[in-house]
């Protein structure tokens, strides 16, 4: 922990000596140099090139219903979704961000559900190029909803350089591409501050050039892994669970949050009476 907080601390340091001017409540990310070329290097290729050359995925009717994968089922189930992708799009756009961390006070509120429905809602969008990683190191679990769960997907040896984004992702669909992970990482947090992580995003954005990333994250309570991480992203997303998160959580969560990132609201997920006939929902405020 106190070698996480000196880390903290020299970044902001250096970005402080970088600062030009009035700096706003969460100076813009600094990309990052490369320390060292990736494994793989990087194939010289267009975007579009790149994005047709991942393996491509499908998610069957069953799945969809099965994970609540609501932006896929259509019709009504589409809706918060799309309501929460045009906002959450709206406002990125006007502030030109394009990293998104989804989080929440404690685990099992949605977080990977509503990352994933949100990238879904997002991909409807033909004109948008949309990435979803799984940044919740500790419990990777996007690959168990997509029903994706034979890929050895190793999101440790990506961001080490050790594998390049082009072998590890998948792509559904011509414009969603998820960097799947099916191994915990033990050092979650050292691994998110370490300099690799933040060069391979970097590199990953500027060959992709995706107009969103969306990470999954860890939750804000009972570890360090966004204190370590949240510097490398423009916003995030707070879910909670109408059931089981209380009013105090949310609220030192969001406080919590917005000492680390801009704060874009939160999502009240498991809201029972938004949908009587299945018995959930969602709302964002
Ligand atoms: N709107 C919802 N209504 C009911 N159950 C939900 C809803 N969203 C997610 N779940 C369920 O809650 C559990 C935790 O969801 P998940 O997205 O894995 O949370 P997290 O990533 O925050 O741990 C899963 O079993 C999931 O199917
Ligand atoms: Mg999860």
């Amino acid at each position: 922990m106190e070698r996480l907080e000196a880390a903290m601390a020299k970044a902001r340091a250096a970005r402080k000596a970088t600062k030009e001017g009035d700096a706003p409540d969460h100076e813009p990310r600094q990309a990052s140099q490369p320390e060292t070329e990736p494994a793989r290097a990087a194939p010289n290729a267009r975007p579009d090139a790149l994005w047709s050359g991942l393996k491509e995925i499908s998610i069957s009717n069953a799945q969809a219903r099965k994970m609540r994968l609501g932006a896929l089922m259509g019709a009504e189930f589409a809706v918060p979704y799309d309501i929460l992708r045009t906002r959450v799009r709206r406002q990125m756009r006007a502030e030109g961000w394009k990293r998104l961390a989804v989080t929440s006070p404690n685990k099992a509120c949605g977080k990977t559900t509503v990352s994933l429905n949100l990238a879904l809602a997002m991909a409807r969008q033909a004109d948008l190029r949309v990435m979803l990683l799984d940044f919740d190191l500790r419990r990777p679990s996007l690959a168990g909803l997509m029903g994706q769960q034979g890929g050895a997907y190793d999101l440790a040896a990506l961001l080490a350089g050790e594998r390049d984004f082009s072998e590890h992702a998948v792509r559904f669909g011509p414009n969603l591409a998820i960097g799947l992970n099916r191994r915990a990482v033990p050092h979650s947090a050292e691994m998110l501050l370490a300099p690799s992580t933040a060069s391979v995003l970097d590199e990953i954005e500027s060959r992709f050039k995706p107009d969103v990333i969306i990470f999954d994250t860890a939750p804000m309570m009972g570890n360090d892994d966004n204190l370590a991480f949240l510097g490398q992203v423009d916003c995030a997303l707070l879910v909670a669970a109408a059931d089981s998160t209380s009013a105090r959580q949310v609220d030192s969560s969001e406080r919590d949050l917005s000492g680390l990132t801009n704060v874009l609201g939160t999502v009240m997920n498991k809201c029972r009476y938004l949908d009587e006939r299945d018995g959930y929902g969602s709302e964002y405020y």
